[in-house]
């Protein structure tokens, strides 16, 4: 097999070092020649190389390794780009979390407000420059993106760069199949073929099918009414999570028919998911006192004794396995089966063809071939469309620096209560975002 060449763009992450394990822990399966590091932030990206340089090394002695902040050094000749940024850090995460909960509104990562529309406008040029770099100095490399929020991302990209080479890809579903997997005794998620539909954090398994062809999915939900959701990964094991772990209950309570994307939560009970949060401590704050504490405090441990350091190796993560297999599946025309999002064309046909959609592909090593599903019903096209129009109304207001697009995006979220409360939180998100944002007229 030839051997591949990987940058990690945005290697400060706290999910750095998962990935870098997942890579080296599969180099039969992605063998590597080159991994190179890139990140705006020297200092942190040179925090997290020192607590993996040990296993780097014992891993894969004869890797070229590249830590650099310079995007020629970083992109030239790679073939593949795993980009996983986060512009702003957690800092504008709290900020995206907070702004809206202010209002009584969700405050989330990723959806409502503070994430389609603050982190998503935000994000969008911070993408951009990581695929203009990557098309520059590797024309022919393909570009997995990670960077949230992916559904906004990933419009934006379709948009300026016709998704040429770039894949959007997400980890939920998959973890979401790990729980399966462990709930029917099977050895891993790969044992199950999913049927999905949806946006990113948005959307349904309809059928979930083991190798033998049958359809597991009515056991499945008879296991969630019963005894509960099994927790997936290390990722999403954290105490954080177990409320989304016991809310995924509800709804295949209200909404039998299919089993959700956990992200549903925020939308199909958003008043009480708000209801819950604090406004003064929200999920990034956990992130900053939890998974950032450990990484800073395995630093320490280095800088304690460098000679002596071992790499801190963790049970394995979906985020990390998944986007190597993805990455492998492209690099070998293994046309492995994922969930990804792509151009809906026709995938779900009672939906818009230019909607960024999350559906199963084979993936293939020239991109992926989405699967076709039969029409879908009017509580979830109802759904999809409201949350779509949030989507692409965010990205409208980042390219036609429209305030009143950005308007229309929160107002329109199901998170939202009213256009008064959207102004405000507009307002207040414009403010926060500084530079981040255009100057929106
Ligand atoms: C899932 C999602 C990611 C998201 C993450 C947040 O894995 O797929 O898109 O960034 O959860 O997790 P955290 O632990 O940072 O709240
Ligand atoms: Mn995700």
């Amino acid at each position: 097999m030839e051997k591949k060449a990987v940058v990690i763009a945005g290697a400060g992450s706290t999910h750095t070092p998962g990935i870098i394990q997942s890579l080296l822990q599969k180099k039969q399966e992605l063998p590597l020649r080159k991994l190179a590091l890139y990140d705006i932030d020297e200092q942190r990206m040179n925090l997290v190389y020192d607590i993996m340089r040990q296993f780097i090394e014992q891993e894969a002695p004869d890797l070229d390794v590249v830590v650099t902040t310079d995007p020629e050094t970083a992109f030239t000749d790679v073939d593949f780009v795993f980009a996983q940024i986060r512009q702003g850090g957690l800092a504008m995460r709290s900020s995206d979390e907070k702004i809206p909960l202010k209002y009584g509104c969700v405050g989330q990562e990723t959806c409502g407000a503070g994430g389609s529309i603050s982190y998503g406008i935000r994000s969008i040029p911070g993408v951009f420059g990581i695929v203009e770099a990557a098309k520059k100095y590797s024309p022919n490399c393909w570009i997995l993106n990670y960077s949230n929020p992916a559904a906004v991302v990933a419009e934006a990209t379709r948009r300026e760069f016709g998704n040429e080479r770039i894949l959007n890809i997400c980890d939920m579903p998959t973890a979401i199949l790990l729980s399966y997997s462990k709930m029917l005794n099977l050895p891993s998620w790969r044992d199950l073929d999913p049927c999905y539909f949806g946006l990113n954090h948005f959307g349904w398994f309809t059928e979930v099918y083991d190798k033998q062809g049958v359809d597991r999915l009515p056991e499945l939900r008879e296991m969630i009414l019963n005894q509960g959701m099994a927790v997936s990964d290390r990722h999403h094991k954290d105490p954080d999570w177990m409320h989304t772990w016991a809310q995924y209950v509800e709804i295949v309570k209200d909404y039998p028919e299919y089993l959700p994307n956990s992200y549903l939560q925020y939308y199909l009970y958003s008043q009480d998911m708000a209801a819950g949060m604090d406004p003064e401590h929200t999920r990034a704050d956990s992130v900053i006192n939890g998974r950032e504490k450990e990484m800073f405090a395995e630093h320490q441990a280095y800088l304690a004794d460098p000679a002596n350091y071992k790499s801190p190796i963790q049970s394995f993560t979906v985020f990390g396995d998944f986007i190597v297999d993805a990455a492998a599946s492209i690099a070998y025309n293994k046309a492995e089966r994922y969930l990804v999002i792509v151009e809906n064309n026709g995938a779900i046909p009672n939906l818009p063809d230019d909607a960024m959609v999350e559906v199963p592909a084979y993936v293939r090593s020239w991109g992926p071939e989405p699967v076709r599903r039969a029409p879908i019903s009017t509580f979830y096209k109802g759904l999809i469309e409201e949350q779509l129009a949030s989507e692409k109304l965010a990205v409208d207001a980042y390219f036609e620096h429209s305030y009143q697009k950005a308007l229309e995006a929160i107002a329109v979220n199901k998170t939202i209560p009213s256009t008064t409360v959207a102004r405000k939180i507009l307002d207040d998100l414009i403010a926060a975002n500084g530079d981040y944002w255009p100057e929106l007229h």
